[in-house]
């Protein structure tokens, strides 16, 4: 049954009936922490009823959150507690991959779940990644975990992402093959080693990709995340089009994938570039 039809039939007879239609259709699981997107502004007074239902039927929530918002750069949620055990640090286990997280700090998007299986699928043996936008290891850690022979370079600047990131790569027993570094990637990103370079952040800008095709060595995948419009999912290849003008390298846009579907008008993608110097 869908999370909206149960709980409709258990809020039966507990709330006036015009709230059953405004309960929410699902949430987002992070460890054991449900996460609430929007909860409806009508429902404010049962929102401590409606955590503790999930507790209740969902057998791997021990404690249930609310995101109101995330705060860029450095994505920032800001967490409201409603049930359960009174903190927001969990450990969210993926792909044979162990993340510890505090869900107020960072976010990890369920949504790039299918990106992270993707790449797991895609690294070849002995390929050397540059994650320029590491956050927690979210799309690096699990391919260094799941494929033994590849080793990664994760840039991140927020030193919460950063600490956990150390954390995480200790936790995963990858010390030998994931080197975290902290800083901005638009200084930090080493050049000349990698062969695939992760942009998994919307916000970047030229400068960055200037980065990143820099750590290319000789020939390699670059994997480039933006947000576009519905109705405009060509701007990718318009924007790689100018850059490539100014730039002495042969990027060739392989493919471009939607991730998921981010906001009503915007989709989230990423654009496959091979890049060839
Ligand atoms: C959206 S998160 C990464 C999410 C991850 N790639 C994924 O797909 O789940 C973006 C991360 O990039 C980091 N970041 C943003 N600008 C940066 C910069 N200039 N240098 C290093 N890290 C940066 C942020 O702090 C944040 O942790």
């Amino acid at each position: 049954m869908k999370l909206k039809d149960r709980l409709q039939t258990i809020f039966q007879g507990k709330i006036d009936t015009e709230l059953l239609e405004k309960l929410p259709a699902g949430y987002s699981v992070i460890g054991d922490i449900a996460i609430f997107h929007h909860v409806d502004e009508s429902l404010s007074k049962y929102k401590e009823l409606l955590g503790d239902i999930i507790i209740d039927i969902d057998s791997q929530i021990n404690v249930v959150v609310e995101q109101l918002n995330t705060v860029t750069p450095h994505r920032k949620p800001i967490i409201s507690h409603i049930a359960g055990e009174p903190r927001t640090s969990t450990v969210h286990r993926e792909y044979k991959t162990e993340f510890q997280i505090d869900v107020a700090e960072i976010t990890l998007s369920p949504g790039n779940k299918g990106e992270r299986k993707r790449l797991i699928q895609e690294v070849e043996d002995n390929e050397i990644l540059c994650d320029m936008f590491a956050c927690i290891g979210n799309l690096s850690l699990p391919v260094v975990v799941n494929k033994p022979t590849v080793i990664a370079y994760g840039i991140e600047w927020n030193q919460v992402a950063f600490n956990f990131l150390e954390t995480n790569v200790k936790a995963n027993k990858v010390e030998k093959r994931y080197y975290p570094i902290y800083g901005d990637n638009r200084k930090k990103t080493p050049v000349n080693f990698a062969t695939r370079v992760l942009m998994g952040y919307f916000d970047s800008d030229e400068e960055q990709l200037k980065c990143g095709l820099e750590a290319i060595k000789g020939e390699g995948w670059i994997h480039y995340h933006s947000l576009s419009p519905r109705d405009n999912l060509n701007q990718p290849k318009k924007y790689i089009d100018r850059i490539r003008k100014r730039l002495d390298y042969d990027i060739e846009i392989k493919n471009i994938r939607k991730i998921k579907k981010y906001s009503p008008k915007n989709y989230h993608l990423c654009t496959d570039l091979y890049v060839t110097k």
